[in-house]
């Protein structure tokens, strides 16, 4: 029996999204979190999880803060099942502490294998609120975003604690993924942002509120398929996410060698610090700015159509 779900990337808006601005995130269907369950070989008994050639066996006394022992034990919880007798495999494409959802694809894959080994219902809108759950294990204060558009695997325009809102495409657009290869924590860049904001609420909140309006406004050009004003608007939310902070001179390097090869827009997606960057890029710019990303250091480079 196999599950599995999405990584995701966002468009624009991440950390002003923690503080109540939108945010709109796209599901990367192409790169996957899969979780194959089979029935134990003897002598092994009980759940157990392996996981890039490690194994793990479940027990209720597993400590509180590991995450994917705290998400076994909700989602049994949630399901009414004592742990079955199964091992789970997860397998994943996505690269963790990325930005691209890496986490909350694992806990959903994971929940929806054991709905199905237990073989009760788990819909996606407990399932996303339990993987929710346990994206605050990871981030401490996450907006949902990731569970959101993971979950669900559709493009979100996404404002926090606001019932779900689905993304029209008005046309087809490709963005560039590229990896720095430098893993970043997102708490460690969300908790920075926080320090900035105590210690200077109303410029940082000048940024946010600047950022709200350019997730507003590239909401707008997607569902008219405006793709050159979309790719303006990323490149200006990738100055402001600068100015919070949470760029790194590799992603730095990564953004200018896109925008040089000419892509429409380019900026750092996610937590920051590292992990991913995308740009937007036409089917005509598509191989030179990845040929730019590629000699400016990217460690790899995924390309994904949106719509
Ligand atoms: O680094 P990621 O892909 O998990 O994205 C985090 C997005 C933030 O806005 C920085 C945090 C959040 O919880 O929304």
């Amino acid at each position: 029996m196999e599950t599995s779900a999405p990584a995701k990337i966002i468009l624009l808006g991440e950390h002003a999204v923690v503080y109540g601005c939108p945010a709109i995130a796209v599901p990367v269907s192409s790169l996957r979190v899969t979780a194959r369950s089979a029935p134990n070989d003897p002598p092994c008994q009980g759940l157990r999880l392996v996981t890039a050639g490690m194994e793990l066996a479940f027990s209720p006394d597993s400590p509180a803060d590991d995450a994917v022992a705290f998400a076994l034990r909700l989602f049994l919880e949630a399901l009414g099942a004592p742990p079955p007798d199964v091992t789970i495999t997860l397998q994943s494409d996505i690269p963790i502490a990325g930005g691209l959802g890496s986490g909350a694809a694992v806990t959903a894959a994971l929940g929806r294998a054991l709905a199905a080994v237990v073989n009760r219902p788990l819909l996606n809108d407990r399932l996303n609120e339990l993987v929710y759950e346990v994206e605050k294990v990871y981030h401490g204060t996450p907006s949902g975003i990731d569970n959101t558009v993971i979950v669900y695997e559709q493009p979100v325009y996404f404002v926090r604690g606001a019932p779900i809102q689905a993304l029209p495409i008005g046309a087809p657009f490709t963005l560039l993924i590229a990896d720095t290869g430098q893993r970043a924590l997102t708490r460690t860049a969300v908790a920075d942002v926080r320090q900035l904001y105590d210690a200077a609420p109303a410029s940082v909140q000048g940024h946010f509120d600047a950022i709200a309006a350019l997730v507003r406004q590239a909401r707008q050009c997607i569902e008219r398929g405006d793709i050159a004003t979309l790719g303006a608007l990323m490149s200006a939310n990738h100055k402001r996410l600068r100015q919070l902070t949470v760029s790194s001179p590799q992603l730095e390097r990564l953004v200018q060698a896109a925008a040089d090869a000419g892509a429409l827009g380019a900026k750092l997606s996610g937590g920051g610090r590292g992990g991913n960057m995308i740009a937007l890029v036409t089917p005509d710019t598509a191989g030179q700015v990845e040929q730019a990303l590629l000699a400016a250091g990217a460690a790899a480079v995924y390309r994904t159509v949106v719509g």
